[in-house]
């Protein structure tokens, strides 16, 4: 470790996934944000989240959100949606700002009258994205797509499982969609082949929309752009598929699940 790498980071930003998803909120955030710095949370040892039941992933939400707080963040955005979609209530209990990627995505698609939602399998059944919707009288068609976790997670978004995967997931779209919500961080990893296949719809997805809402909350901030990560499975692993996603990650730190 460096000097550079011990010094403490200023009031940074806790930022946290079940795995790799998050790269794209975190990324979007550092964009409209240079001056913050960020703890990003993967937590790679128990991705998927989208198919445990609820009360799993608000503990792992809560623990996740604990450990962050311990670590000096000022606020979290729970950059993952099926922890948006069970968890939020019982962060607001922290005292910190918190920010959800349901929110945002709703706003965005809220200028199309028909729109599809594709998430995880507890963020499907959990109806945040289509209450929501509803409410304000779009139509809304929906559907749980969660092998593109672990296609993400394995790094083959560019291969051709993944395409016979989004073929058969978007068979039964209807056409009249105006717009597809990606309602899994993961997801817009695979964008390029999304648009390939339905180059009708507009794709929204959370990660810009957040960056924008959190950056009207908070002050610009008196860091210096650094990001330390946390990972409670293979450091390396994580380091090596962050790379292929295009993201760099300098520190990474691997952290015990016991220890949360
Ligand atoms: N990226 C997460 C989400 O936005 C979680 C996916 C998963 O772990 O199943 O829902």
């Amino acid at each position: 470790m460096n000097q550079e790498e011990s010094a403490p980071l200023k009031q940074p930003i806790g930022v946290f996934d079940s795995g790799v998803g998050g790269l794209t909120v975190l990324e979007a955030l550092r964009r409209e944000l240079p001056g913050r710095d960020f703890l990003y949370f993967g937590d790679t040892a128990r991705v998927p989240y989208g198919s445990k039941p609820p009360e799993l992933v608000r503990r792992f939400a809560w623990e996740i959100s604990g450990f962050l707080l311990r670590q000096g963040a000022v606020a979290l955005v729970v950059a993952c949606n099926t922890a948006s979609s069970l968890a939020l209530g019982d962060l607001s209990r922290l005292g910190v700002p918190v920010f959800d990627v349901i929110t945002p995505a709703v706003e965005e698609a809220q200028a199309y009258a028909r729109v599809g939602v594709i998430g995880t399998r507890a963020t499907i059944s959990s109806g945040a994205y289509q209450e929501r919707l509803e409410k304000r009288g779009r139509r809304v068609w929906s559907l749980a797509t969660p092998l593109f976790v672990p296609i993400v997670e394995e790094g083959l978004w560019q291969d051709e499982a993944a395409s016979l995967v989004a073929s058969h997931y978007l068979e039964d779209a209807p056409n009249d969609l105006e717009a597809l919500i990606l309602g899994c961080t993961h997801y817009p990893y695979l964008k390029p082949l999304l648009a390939r296949l339905r180059p009708d719809l507009r794709l929204i997805d959370s990660a810009a929309p957040t960056a924008r809402t959190v950056a009207r909350s908070l002050p610009r901030g008196p860091g210096t752009g650094r990001v330390v990560h946390y990972v409670t499975g293979d450091p390396e692993s994580y380091r090596a598929l962050a790379a292929r996603l295009g993201v760099g990650t300098g520190e990474v730190r691997k952290i015990e699940l016991g220890t949360l």
